[in-house]
């Protein structure tokens, strides 16, 4: 594998979900294969989980580290072509990116959507940069359209924790109060596609997601239904995909709060989501510290996520 940004880059799940699975199993055994490689992490946006489990999956294979927060300390980069640049950005993406690519040996990247400008946002412009100028395999941390290591370690959290062989998972909208990409619920329902679990996705009108990502998902109007007999919940809040409000909020209701109310209309359902979460706005207190809320092992999946990511393309980097 050469770069990472979409589940179609890792193969057939089943080898994934196995391979990371032994490496859960002894996260140590390849400590030597990132000798003397150095792997650097570039921030556009803030980050807990993806920043720390991301270094630490790079330390188990014996990496060196470099973090650049790009709007903490770096110059102001520019990232439109044919700007005439007289305002307060110092530095051109195009001459930043393979800079960067002398200094390691591959590259993440998070780089969100800015929501004012679908096209741009969905065309990956970014990320699709890095890849062009770099010169070094990249790997999305959290891009404009996907975040496959979060979709990947939810992976890894559902298969460890299904009873059926074929579990309902359901994605649910839920509400937040400020603008947020369609990054995580695009990338797992584009995992999800790729797997026979029984998969629903439920919203109120107006928040349809991109149909390149929804597939063959059952799409739900009304929560409650959609939650019956679910063995996952998986709450996440999105803005409109649909023209002409992208990008926008256009319902705060605080009836889609995944409560306790509605997993009791599951199947004794897990309740997973990608955190952060804000608390009573997406899920109630309750919900989120019940002993069937698996958020925390689902986020300490991403360091295994990233670990299987970054372990295979280390053992295709040429020397
Ligand atoms: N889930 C996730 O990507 O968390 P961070 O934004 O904190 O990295």
């Amino acid at each position: 594998m050469r770069h990472f940004t979409n589940v179609h880059d890792i193969g057939p799940l089943d080898q994934a979900i196995k391979e990371a699975l032994q490496i859960k199993s002894d996260r140590y055994a390849f400590s030597d294969l990132g000798r003397n490689k150095t792997l650097l992490m570039i921030f556009f946006n803030n980050s807990l989980r993806t920043r720390l489990s991301t270094q630490k999956a790079a330390m188990n294979l014996g990496m060196n580290v470099i973090v650049l927060d790009v709007n903490q300390g770096a110059w102001k980069l520019e990232t439109e072509r044919g700007v005439i640049m007289d305002g307060d950005k110092s530095e051109h993406l195009l001459e930043a990116i393979p800079v960067m690519g002398c200094y390691c040996d591959m590259i993440g990247v998070r780089s969100f959507a800015g929501l004012k400008d679908k096209k741009y946002d969905y065309e990956e412009t970014v990320l699709n940069q890095f890849i062009k100028y770099s010169g070094k395999p990249v790997f999305s941390m959290e891009a404009a359209t996907r975040h496959p290591l979060q979709s990947f370690a939810d992976l890894i959290t559902i298969e460890e924790y299904k009873t059926k062989e074929r579990p309902k998972v359901v994605l649910s909208w839920a509400p937040h109060p400020k603008a947020l990409p369609q990054a995580v619920p695009n990338s797992f329902a584009e995992w999800m596609n790729q797997t026979d679990y029984d998969f629903v996705i439920t919203h109120p009108h107006g928040y349809e997601l991109d149909p390149q990502f929804v597939g063959n998902a059952k799409v739900e109007y009304d929560q409650d239904k959609a939650f019956e007999g679910a063995d996952f919940i998986y709450a996440k809040n999105w803005s409109a995909y649909a023209d002409p409000n992208y990008g926008q909020v256009i319902n705060t209701d605080r009836a889609w709060t995944v409560d306790s109310r509605k997993m009791a209309l599951t199947d004794n359902a897990y309740f997973m989501h990608c955190l952060p979460v804000r608390r009573n706005m997406i899920v109630t207190d309750e919900v989120i510290e019940s002993p069937r809320s698996i958020v925390i092992p689902e986020a300490a999946n991403r360091e295994i996520s990233a670990q299987t990511v970054i372990k295979r393309i280390l053992s295709e980097l040429v020397d």
